[in-house]
């Protein structure tokens, strides 16, 4: 596996974050960092934040809050922070909108309790910066297989026009591998451990 230097920790914006997947059974496993020609593009080179589905748990108006330790339950504490960046990966999204949900530590959503649970927006500081707490979300299980943990992302401008849905992933999950959704450059390789707490600063998304 490719070592990843902490400042590259960012997702969609440099090509060098490339995590392989062994197996060749999905197409979804392959880097997608890769352009048309099979190469990888020179190392700083700007790229898009990989789109990934919706999926079925979204809810609309979620309460403004940069905490989701709030509801009392037993987990790792994940702690994360980066930029919305404009496709030119220099200038950050100023007040644009970033939602985040994801399962509680046992794999549920919360799609009925007027708390809504594990679901937030963060508005962008003036520098398209934004930092988010959490507990680390629970597997749980799309048919018969377990999808890896993951948290779902949308980003919304200024102007509150949809820009980006996409999810991330949590470096060494066994279950990434050959998950029918995930995209190797949506892993983020957290620091910590799931024994202690895991942190990832630069979790940057790219705007296009
Ligand atoms: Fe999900």
């Amino acid at each position: 596996m490719k070592k990843i230097h902490r400042r590259q920790v960012v997702v969609g914006m440099f090509s060098s974050l490339v995590i392989g997947c062994t197996s060749k059974s999905s197409d979804w496993c392959e880097s997608p960092s890769v352009n048309d020609d099979g190469e990888f593009p020179e190392a700083g080179s700007c790229q898009a934040t990989v789109e990934e589905i919706e999926g079925p748990y979204y809810l609309a108006d979620a309460p403004e809050r940069t905490d989701l330790h709030i509801f009392g339950d037993e987990g790792t504490l994940v702690t994360m922070s980066g930029t919305i960046f404009i496709d030119d990966c220099t200038q950050g999204m100023a007040g644009a909108i970033i939602e985040f949900w994801h399962a509680d530590p046992d794999g549920d959503y919360d799609n009925t309790s007027s708390e809504m649970r594990y679901r937030c927006r963060i508005i962008t500081d003036s520098q398209g910066r934004y930092q988010l707490q959490t507990l680390l979300p629970g597997r749980y299980k799309n048919g018969l297989e377990f999808r890896p943990r993951h948290i779902h992302v949308k980003v919304f401008d200024s102007d509150n026009v949809e820009r980006l849905t996409t999810q991330l992933y949590f470096e060494g999950d066994p279950y990434i591998e050959c998950d029918s959704f995930a995209h190797t450059s949506n892993v983020v390789p957290f620091t910590g451990s799931e024994e202690t707490e895991l942190l990832a600063e630069s979790v940057d998304f790219v705007i296009v």
